[in-house]
C-alpha cells in the first residue's frame, strides 16, 4: 500500500475517509442505503427479467448495493473485510451527489428530485446524474457479464429515460455493443477481481482504468449538456471553464 501511485488516493481516499473512521462518523453510508434494493429479488420481475429504473435514487444505490455485496468475498480474500472494497468508492459518490442535490432537475421545474415533487428521480437533465449512469449502470452490467453477479446476462433490464433514451445502453447486449471500450475494461477489472493471484494494487490499476473510460466516454456524449450546467448552475470556481471536460473529469466527480 505505501508505493501506490498518486492517482489511487482519489480512490482510496474516497472510501476509507468514509468506512474507516466509523466510530467518529455514525453513519458512514450513503443516504437511504438501508431502504435501496440488496438483491436481486427486491425489483421486479417480466419475463424472467429483472427490471431496474436506474431513473430512481435508491434503485440506482441498490445496483451499487448489489455490487459492493456479490464482490465482497474477493475482497476479503485480498484484504481482510469488506470496507476496503475499492468499488465502495463508486456509491459514496453517488451518495454525494444526491445529497448536494446534483441529481435533481438542474432546471428547476420542482417535480424530478425535489421534496416537494418526487424526492427520488434523478433527472436526466442533470449532467452528473448523466455521467454517473457510466459509473452504474456500465460497471453493473458488466459485472453481471462477467459471472460475479450470479445471474445470465440477459436476465436483466434497465429502464430507459423518459428522453435522450438513445445515450443509454439498458442491458447487457445493447452495452456491449454501444460502448464495447469501456465494458471490456470493467470486464477486464472483474477477471483480475477473480483471479486470486491479483493484488489489491493491480485491482486498482485496473478500476482506474475502467472508471476513466467510462468518464472519457460519457463526457463526449454530455458535452453539450456539461456546457449549458456549467454555464448556468454550478459554481464557477470549480472548474475552469478553458479546460477540456475530460482533463478534469476524475477531479471533478471526487470533490466533495
Ligand atoms: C450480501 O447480501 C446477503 C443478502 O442480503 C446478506 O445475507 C449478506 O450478509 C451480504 N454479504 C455481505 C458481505 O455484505
Ligand atoms: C437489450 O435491449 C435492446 C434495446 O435496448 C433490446 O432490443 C434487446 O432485445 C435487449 N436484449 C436482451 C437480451 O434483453
Amino acid at each position: 500500500m505505501a508505493l501506490l501511485p498518486p492517482w489511487t488516493c482519489v480512490l482510496v481516499a474516497c472510501f476509507s475517509a468514509s468506512l474507516a473512521g466509523t466510530s467518529d462518523v455514525p453513519d458512514p453510508y450513503p443516504p437511504l442505503w438501508k431502504m435501496s434494493a440488496g438483491q436481486f429479488s427486491d425489483y421486479r420481475v417480466e419475463n424472467g427479467k429483472y427490471i431496474i429504473d436506474p431513473w430512481v435514487y435508491n434503485e440506482r444505490m441498490g445496483m451499487y448495493k448489489i455490487l459492493v455485496n456479490k464482490t465482497a468475498s474477493y475482497f476479503e480474500n485480498i484484504v481482510a473485510n469488506n470496507d476496503q472494497n475499492i468499488l465502495w468508492g463508486l456509491p459514496l459518490q453517488h451518495g454525494w451527489q444526491y445529497r448536494t442535490g446534483r441529481l435533481a432537475d438542474p432546471l428547476q421545474r420542482k417535480g424530478c428530485g425535489y421534496e416537494s415533487g418526487d424526492p427520488l428521480c434523478i433527472s436526466v437533465d442533470s449532467w452528473w446524474a448523466d455521467m454517473n449512469y457510466f459509473l452504474s449502470a456500465l460497471p453493473f452490467l458488466a459485472a453481471v457479464d462477467s459471472g460475479v453477479m450470479g445471474i445470465s446476462s440477459d436476465q436483466v433490464m434497465l429502464l430507459p429515460p423518459p428522453k435522450d433514451q438513445t445515450k443509454f445502453c439498458l442491458n447487457v447486449s445493447s452495452c456491449l455493443s454501444s460502448f464495447p471500450e469501456t465494458m471490456s475494461k470493467w470486464n477486464t477489472f472483474y477477471q483480475h477481481l477473480q483471479d486470486p493471484s491479483s493484488s489489491f494494487e493491480d485491482l486498482l490499476k485496473y478500476l482506474w482504468a475502467a472508471h476513466v473510460s467510462s468518464l472519457d466516454y460519457a463526457s463526449r456524449i454530455f458535452e453539450d449538456s456539461f456546457i449549458l450546467f456549467i454555464t448556468t448552475i454550478e459554481n464557477y470556481h470549480l472548474v475552469p471553464l478553458t479546460s477540456t471536460p475530460q482533463k478534469f473529469f476524475p477531479l471533478l466527480t471526487f470533490s466533495a
